[in-house]
C-alpha cells in the first residue's frame, strides 16, 4: 500500500528558507509582488528570484504556474520553486497549484512558504493528492520507501491544520482508491478485494463479506451469472458507517467491482484487454470515499456495497442467450456476456433498496466504452431520475475540480432493452450505449428513489497526467461523493 507523503503545517519561520533540504517553495502574486518569505528567499539568493520576477518568463507565467530556480545560490535546497499565485487564490486552484508543486517533489523533502494565503490547506491538498505512485511491484532499491516529509508554513499554522485534516482524509481515501485500481488482477482477486475492504473494520467501518452461498440463498442469479465461469469466488461486500444519528436512512453507494473483464464468452479482442484490471474501479471509489469518511469521522450514515466478481471464459462461463432472473424477479436474457456490469449492479442494487431502504443511490461503474467516445476522459457521465439530487452531485464534483457531465435517460432507450423470450435484454445495440445500460440499470432503482448513476469507464484510469493524478488510477469521484456527503448527508 502506498501511503500518503507526510505533512506537517508549522508556523511561519524566515530562516528555515536558507537551510531546508529538497525543494523550498515561495509564493509570488501574478503582477509580482513577493511576501516576507520570497522577499527573504530573494535576498538570500542575491536577487535571483527578484530577476526572475522582473524577466519575461515571469510576465508570461499564468496564475497557478511553478517557476524554478535550480540549485539555488544561499540555499541548501536543490530548488526553488517560484509559485505564481494569488494570495486569495480559490481552493480549486490552490489545490490544483499544490498538485504542481506534489508533481515537482519527487520523494524529496518540501518545505512551502504560504505566509498569509487563504486556501492553504487546499493546496496540501493539492500537494499530496498529486504526489503518489505505485511501485508495488517495482524491485527498485527505493520502492516502497516512505517518501520524504512535506513542511507547509503558514502565518496561522494551526488553523491551517485543521481545515486541512478532513482534506487529508479525503486524499488518502482517493490513494486508496487508486492503489485498489492499480493493482493487477492476479493480485487483487475477489478475495484479495475483500480482504483489504475488511481490514477498515480498524476505522470504525462495520464490513460484512457475503460469499456465494448467500448469494444463491438471496436470488443473485444475474450477479453469479457473472462469476460462475471464474475460479474466483463471487462476493458482495457490505460497509456501512454510522456516524449520522441512529435511524436515519443512509446514503447508498454501490460499486461495480469486475476485478478483471474477459468479456466472458463475448471475448474481448487482445489488443488493450490488459486495461481490464480497473474494471472494478467503481467498487475502488466506494471504498476510497468510505475510507475518507471514517477517517475524518463524517456525522452521517452511509453504506456502501460492491459486488466482486471475475468475467472469465469457461466451460462453466454464462453463454450468450442464456436467460437469468435477478433478485428483483425480473429475467435477463444475456445477449453479450461483456455487457456484465449492468448484471452485478442489478442485484447489488435491488439489495442495498430491500435491506437498507437508502435515502439515495449512488452507483458508480467502468460501464461503457461508448461513454469514452461520447466524453472523453475528462468527464464522467451522470445520469439520475431525480433532479435536485443530481444538481447537488454536479455541483460538488465541479467545487472539487472532477469533471461530471449530465446525460439523458428516457423512454425510447428503454425500448431498445426488449427481449422476444424474457423480460429484457442486458444490451441494447450500439446506438446510445451508455444510455441504454443507464436503463437497464433504472428498472432495477423503485419509483421514487433518488438514484444516480455514473458511468466512470473514461475517468477511473487515465493514460497521462491529469491536474491531480499522475497516469494510472486517478481516484476520480472521492473527492466529489466525500463532498456530497458533507452538502446533504450531514447535520
Ligand atoms: N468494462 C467494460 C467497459 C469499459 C470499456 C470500461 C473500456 C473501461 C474502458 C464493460 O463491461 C463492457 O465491456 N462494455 C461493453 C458493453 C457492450 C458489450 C454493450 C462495451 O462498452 O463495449
Ligand atoms: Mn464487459
Ligand atoms: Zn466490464
Amino acid at each position: 500500500m502506498s501511503s500518503l507523503t507526510p505533512i506537517r503545517f508549522t508556523d511561519t519561520d524566515l530562516d528555515a528558507i536558507a537551510t531546508a533540504e529538497g525543494r523550498v517553495a515561495v509564493l509570488v502574486t501574478p503582477d509580482g509582488r513577493l511576501d516576507a518569505a520570497a522577499r527573504r528567499a530573494s535576498k538570500l539568493t542575491r536577487g535571483a528570484l527578484q530577476r526572475l520576477v522582473d524577466s519575461d518568463r515571469f510576465a508570461k507565467a499564468k496564475p497557478g504556474q511553478v517557476l524554478t530556480i535550480g540549485w539555488p545560490t544561499g540555499l541548501a535546497a536543490e530548488a526553488l520553486d517560484v509559485l505564481v499565485l494569488e494570495r486569495n487564490a480559490s481552493p480549486v486552484e490552490a489545490r490544483k497549484a499544490g498538485a504542481k508543486l506534489g508533481a515537482l517533489k519527487g520523494g524529496k523533502p518540501a518545505l512551502v512558504m504560504t505566509g498569509s494565503m487563504k486556501n492553504a490547506a487546499d493546496l496540501a491538498l493539492g500537494m499530496v493528492l498529486r504526489d503518489y505512485r505505485f511501485d508495488a511491484h517495482k524491485t527498485a532499491a527505493d520502492a516502497g520507501e516512505a517518501p520524504a516529509e512535506s513542511v507547509i508554513c503558514h502565518n496561522k499554522s494551526e488553523e491551517i491544520a485543521a481545515a486541512a485534516a478532513p482534506l487529508l482524509a479525503v486524499a488518502e481515501g482517493a490513494h486508496f482508491t487508486r492503489d485498489l485500481v492499480n493493482e493487477p488482477a492476479n493480485v487483487l482477486t475477489t478475495t484479495e478485494f475483500a480482504n483489504r475492504l475488511a481490514e477498515m473494520k480498524a476505522l470504525g467501518l462495520k464490513v460484512e463479506v457475503l460469499e456465494e452461498a448467500e448469494l444463491e440463498k438471496l436470488g443473485m442469479r444475474t450477479l453469479l451469472s457473472v462469476g460462475q465461469g471464474s475460479d474466483s469466488p463471487s462476493k458482495v461486500v457490505v460497509m456501512q458507517w454510522e456516524g449520522g444519528e441512529k435511524g436515519t436512512a443512509p446514503l447508498a453507494l454501490i460499486g461495480k467491482g469486475v476485478v478483471f473483464d474477459t468479456g466472458g464468452i463475448s471475448l474481448k479482442p487482445a489488443a488493450g484487454m490488459e486495461d481490464m484490471t480497473m474494471d472494478m474501479g467503481g467498487a475502488g471509489v466506494v471504498a476510497g470515499v468510505m475510507r475518507a469518511l471514517a477517517l475524518r469521522k463524517a456525522k452521517a450514515n452511509v453504506v456502501g456495497l460492491v459486488g466482486l466478481v471475475e468475467n472469465m471464459p469457461s466451460g462453466n462461463a454464462t453463454r450468450p442467450g442464456d436467460v437469468v432472473t435477478s433478485m428483483k424477479g425480473d429475467t435477463v436474457e444475456i445477449i453479450n456476456t461483456d455487457a456484465e456490469g449492468r448484471l452485478v449492479l442489478a442485484d447489488v442494487l435491488w439489495y442495498a433498496q430491500d435491506r437498507f431502504n437508502p435515502a439515495g443511490m449512488v452507483d458508480l461503474a467502468t460501464l461503457t466504452g461508448a461513454i469514452i467516445i461520447g466524453l472523453g476522459h475528462h468527464n464522467a457521465g451522470v445520469f439520475s431520475n431525480d433532479d435536485p439530487f443530481c444538481n447537488a452531485f454536479l455541483k460538488a464534483a465541479e467545487a472539487e475540480g472532477e469533471g461530471a457531465w449530465r446525460m439523458p435517460l428516457g423512454q425510447d432507450y428503454d425500448d431498445q432493452l426488449k427481449s422476444r423470450i424474457a423480460d429484457m435484454k442486458n444490451v441494447g445495440g450500439r446506438p446510445g450505449g451508455s444510455v441504454t445500460a443507464a436503463q437497464f440499470l433504472q428498472r432495477f432503482v423503485k419509483d421514487g428513489m433518488p438514484w444516480i448513476h455514473l458511468d466512470i469507464a473514461g475517468v477511473a484510469s487515465v493514460t497521462s497526467d491529469t491536474a491531480f493524478a499522475p497516469k494510472g488510477a486517478t481516484g476520480w469521484g472521492v473527492a466529489a461523493l466525500n463532498r456530497l456527503v458533507a452538502d446533504k448527508f450531514e447535520g
